[in-house]
């Protein structure tokens, strides 16, 4: 049983003031709702600002980044051990924002994710392929080394401490989403590849979140995709009215899969 995930990276936007009044109203509009967990990652100036907000509700808060290291000189960065202080319950890794502007590599998302999966964190690890590769027809080469570097060393065990999001790279911030079809397609791959490393069981209990261009409009047709198990939301999710709209992408209440 897969419960779906709605998680919103609120990427570098929001002080620590506006960050409370849009936890605030995702909060309240979102009371009592079941059928999905709901993460929301703010900047980290505002994690904990978030955190205090959410207490006492199933909402979850996750860094946008981290370091593998746990401390030591390495300025600007972010450790587990902070993210952990401050009440963060998962962490976004490998964001292709991230490798295009900040030079991560399927490398350096391995060590962090690695550095994850021994923590209480929840790490939200980023795939996806860019246009030019899409055109190339490199869409599953890509796919698989990313998955073959980026989770490489991990246990069995260690993959229940992941979640899966597929971002392709051209679908992101562009209002351009994949096509349910399409996400589908490269969601069944990954976890077909997944079932081959790892085995079946796991496979089938690893979350595939989808991410690019994610609106209230189409949340409901990517999620009626047998292995789309949620969203990881961008531009919608910085106004509590679009978010809560993807939240309910089922007013009926889904179940899981
Ligand atoms: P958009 O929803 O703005 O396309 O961003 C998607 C994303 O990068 C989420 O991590």
């Amino acid at each position: 049983m897969r419960i779906p995930v709605i998680a919103g990276n609120w990427k570098m936007h929001k002080t620590t003031e506006e960050a409370r009044s849009l936890a605030r109203a995702i909060r309240d509009g979102a009371a009592g709702a079941t059928h999905c967990r709901i993460v929301l990652a703010p900047p980290f100036t505002a994690l904990t600002t978030v955190v205090a907000e959410v207490k006492g509700t199933p909402i979850l808060v996750a860094g946008q980044n981290v370091h593998w290291e746990t401390k030591g000189a390495f300025t600007g960065e972010v450790s587990i051990p902070m993210l952990e202080e401050a009440g963060c319950r998962a962490v976004i890794i490998g964001h292709s924002e991230r490798r295009q502007y900040f030079g991560e590599t399927d490398e350096t998302v391995n060590r962090k994710v690695l550095a994850a999966v021994k923590s209480s964190l929840t790490a939200i690890v980023c795939i996806g392929e860019t246009l030019a590769e899409r055109e190339a027809g490199r869409v599953h080469d890509v796919i698989e080394q990313q998955l073959a570097v980026g989770l490489a060393g991990l246990t069995d065990r260690d993959l229940s401490h992941i979640i899966l999001a597929y971002e392709p790279v051209w679908a992101i911030g562009t209002g351009r989403t994949a096509s349910p079809e399409i996400a589908q397609e490269v969601h069944r791959a990954i976890r077909d590849w997944l079932a081959r490393e790892f085995g079946d069981e796991e496979a089938r209990g690893i979350r595939i979140l989808y991410g690019g261009s994610v609106k209230p409009e189409n949340i409901s047709d990517l999620m009626r995709q047998p292995d789309i198990d949620g969203a990881l939301v961008g531009g919608a999710c910085l106004e509590a009215e679009s978010f809560l709209r993807i939240i309910r992408y089922n007013a009926a209440g889904a179940g899981g899969k």
